[in-house]
């Protein structure tokens, strides 16, 4: 005690001089002092425990020092094995710091969730076996061929020079023209949408898009590149696990695996700990393009910006010679609120999903299940495909950095991901050959995330899978082979934990720039430790695919009534945010709830006084409704309890004799609570999930 105040009194007296320092540095020095004379509820003094069972504390391997040593790494293992779902269990052996207990459904439970749909090709779905509109870029016309009398109608964009947009920034904006004779067009239009069907509300389900060739871009692209030009594809399949890439996408894992041959001009590694970095798409690839720390959800103010500025890969990129492509197979709000409506990208795909939202019935929400998503002949992540391709070869001779992020696994079910495994494995043979020739390319054929919603989400091996996206890189031989490590390393990586920022090192480095990236390891040159955690790649405890959640099977009394009290703290959130919320008089909409009861609770520990519990429950009066939390206990103040999404309440109680805070970090539903109600409540500016309707839901007596 007396060290402490001692301690305490001179840095006092420092900080009295340097007053200013002090403000800024005012965090480094509390954790200073709490180091060297910790706090008694603290993760510094381990002495003290104060969660549900013994902490034992992180696994830290004493390779946690390991370096690349060339001779003794030094792998002639050529070519990289054939990968198959399951050889995560090689991973065992290796005394990782982050081992995963399971990986995600076993191949026997995953072919029984997501059995094969079958679905056909678009022609057999749409009855079109070609396109009759054609938007051409390069005399800046369009063409419709409808077959018949009636000679059609169509609409064309972009509406204006915003890369990204919402939704409901451009509904009003599109125009139906009819169609006479080819149309000629501003010399900004990509994309149009048509109908040969003289019924005017039928759908506008004829596409073609197409780039414009920016000449100052090349030009400014071409005077910076040097040798060989690049290509640096990141290839995002939305929601796609690494199991789930196996289960739906066979052929295009077959095709990956036919590179590994010792003659292939390309091989292919797949990344068997690949984490998620945060829990939705943005989480994960905006700290990507930005950094971790420049990343957003949203921001205030003018919003026609590119927010990542000069952290954005784009722009540091363009300066080494790249043109850049950001393209999405949807409309949704995420990315335009993080990135600006103006990321200075040169090629930009979004509008074109607005459209085809509006003027189809073909919606790329999680909620559209099942639901084959065919435009004209093609599916709609055809398009973007097409797009790329045709970008490609406009720039042939400058470098490239090309992102697309397509949606087919976007959806609740997991079976429709099915549907891009033909059209992307087509499409990744076509631009490795033609462009394979002139061109240096690196691809990273990838996953934001795994899936995250759906009626299995509930299930262990679905948590886990969420969080471990797949992740493909496919590299020239002669490009592998012109640094005599860089096999060996990227073979490394592909057995240790990596996540994102890696990606962002990776990506920098291939385009000859080092970037000291805050939790990343360059995939090409270093090997991730064996002792590297979650933590030191910058990835939260609850998106962590190591940390272990575990069953709590039989509470004793003391554990048992603070879980009941958990789900009384929610009980009442539930009705804060709902029943009783003041954004509309009581009693309309919502019913008050009561929980029935704590079906399965799951608990980890951060540390000797963090840990974290999740909380299956029942509703009574309501079977079929089912609740999940999150909640955060700790008897230390940290960081964690300002996590941006954070709104819900800190209580300070006492747990075990301990002071605690609680705090709720999420609640959501377990069961299908989508329709009405939810309409109901989300257009009264409640959350649809909280509220169980007055009517529509049975209640049992
Ligand atoms: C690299 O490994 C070899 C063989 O295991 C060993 O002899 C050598 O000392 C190591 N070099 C370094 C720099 O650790
Ligand atoms: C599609 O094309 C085939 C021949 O290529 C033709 O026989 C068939 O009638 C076409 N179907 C439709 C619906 O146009
Ligand atoms: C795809 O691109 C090619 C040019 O490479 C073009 O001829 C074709 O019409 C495009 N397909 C569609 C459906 O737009
Ligand atoms: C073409 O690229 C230049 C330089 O990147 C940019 O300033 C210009 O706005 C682009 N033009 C179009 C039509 O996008
Ligand atoms: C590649 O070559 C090595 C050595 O020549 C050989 O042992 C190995 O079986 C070959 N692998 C394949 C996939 O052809
Ligand atoms: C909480 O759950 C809801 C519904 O599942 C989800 O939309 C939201 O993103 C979650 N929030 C956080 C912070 O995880």
């Amino acid at each position: 005690m007396i060290k402490k105040v001692l301690i305490i009194t001179l840095l006092g007296i420092c900080l009295f001089y340097i007053g200013s320092f002090a403000s800024d540095h005012r965090r480094q020095i509390v954790n200073f002092i709490n180091e060297v004379t910790p706090p008694k509820y603290s993760s510094n003094n381990p002495k003290i425990s104060t969660v549900s069972y013994p902490y034992h504390g992180p696994i830290i391997s004493d390779k946690d020092t390991e370096e690349f040593n060339s001779s003794s790494y030094f792998t002639d293992d050529r070519p990289p094995p054939i990968f198959k779902i399951d050889d995560t269990e090689s991973l065992r052996s290796l005394n990782l710091a982050c081992q995963p207990e399971i990986y995600g459904y076993s191949i026997d439970q995953g072919d029984v969730i997501f059995p094969r749909h079958g679905y056909p090709k678009c022609p057999a779905v749409t009855n079109l076996n070609q396109s009759y509109i054609f938007v051409d870029t390069e005399d800046d016309k369009l063409y419709m061929n409808c077959p018949g009398p009636y000679k059609g109608r169509f609409l064309f964009g972009p509406t204006n020079d915003k890369k990204l947009v919402l939704r409901n920034e451009i509904e009003d904006f599109w125009q139906v023209w009819d169609y006479d004779e080819p149309e000629p067009l501003d010399e900004e239009v990509e994309f149009a949408l048509g109908s040969c069907d003289s019924s005017k509300s039928a759908y506008l389900i004829q596409a073609s898009m197409n780039p414009q060739f920016n000449k100052t871009a090349y030009e400014y692209a071409k005077e910076r590149t040097e040798g060989k030009p690049k290509i640096i594809f990141m290839l995002t399949l939305d929601s796609m696990s690494r199991r789930h890439f196996f289960r739906k996408m066979p052929k295009t894992i077959d095709f990956l695996n036919s590179l590994n041959q010792n003659e292939s001009d390309y091989w292919a590694f797949d990344f068997k700990l690949h984490n998620i970095l945060g829990p939705n798409s943005v989480g994960n690839q905006v700290p990507i393009f930005g950094g971790k720390d420049r990343f957003v959800k949203t921001f205030k103010g003018d919003q026609n910006i590119d927010y990542l500025g000069e952290k954005a890969l784009w722009n540091i990129l363009r300066e080494k010679g790249y043109i850049s492509l950001f393209g999405l197979e949807n409309c949704d709000n995420y990315f335009p609120k993080s990135l600006g409506r103006k990321p200075n990208v040169d090629y930009a795909i979004n509008q074109f999903f607005c459209a085809v939202y509006k003027y189809t019935d073909y919606k790329f929400d999680k909620e559209a299940v099942l639901k084959q998503r065919c435009l004209g002949a093609y599916m709609t992540h055809y398009y973007p495909l097409n797009y790329t391709y045709n970008l490609a070869q406009m720039n042939q001779g400058v470098n490239m950095w090309l992102y697309l992020h397509l949606n087919g696994a976007h959806e609740a079910t997991g079976l429709h991901a099915e549907t891009m495994d033909d059209d992307v494995m087509d499409f990744v043979k076509k631009f490795l050959t033609d462009f394979g020739k002139d061109n240096d390319i690196i691809m990273f054929l990838h996953a934001d995330h795994g899936m995250r919603y759906g009626n299995w989400y509930k299930d262990l091996p679905a948590y886990q899978e969420n969080k471990l996206p797949g992740l493909f890189a496919i590299a020239g031989r002669q490009f592998i082979e012109q640094n005599d490590k860089t096999y060996s390393v990227l073979t490394l990586n592909t057995q240790r934990l990596t996540s994102k920022m890696d990606l962002r090192k990776s990506i920098l480095y291939l385009a000859g720039i080092k970037e000291n990236t805050k939790y990343g390891v360059n995939l090409f040159e270093e090997v991730a430790h064996k002792g590297r955690t979650c933590e030191k790649a910058g990835i939260e405890p609850w998106d962590c695919s190591c940390r272990e959640m575990k069953l709590i099977e039989e509470p004793d009394q003391e554990l048992e009534d603070f879980i009941l009290r958990l789900a009384d703290q929610v009980q009442a959130t539930i009705n804060t945010e709902s029943y009783a919320s003041k954004k509309h008089d009581k009693n309309i909409i919502c019913e008050k709830i009561e929980i029935k009861g704590v079906e399965n609770t799951y608990n980890f520990q951060i540390s000797n006084v963090e840990e974290f519990f999740k909380l299956e429950m029942t509703v009574k009066h309501y079977p079929k409704v089912k609740f999940q939390a999150n909640i955060l206990v700790s008897s230390q103040y940290s960081d964690r309890f300002k996590y941006n999404d954070v709104k819900y309440m800190v209580e300070h109680d006492t747990f075990r004799k301990a002071p605690i805070m609680i705090r709720i970090l999420n609640i959501s539903r377990l069961d299908k609570y989508a329709g009405p109600c939810e309409l109901k409540a989300i257009q009264a500016g409640l959350r649809g999930d909280t509220c169980i309707c007055k009517e529509g839901y049975k209640k049992e007596k």
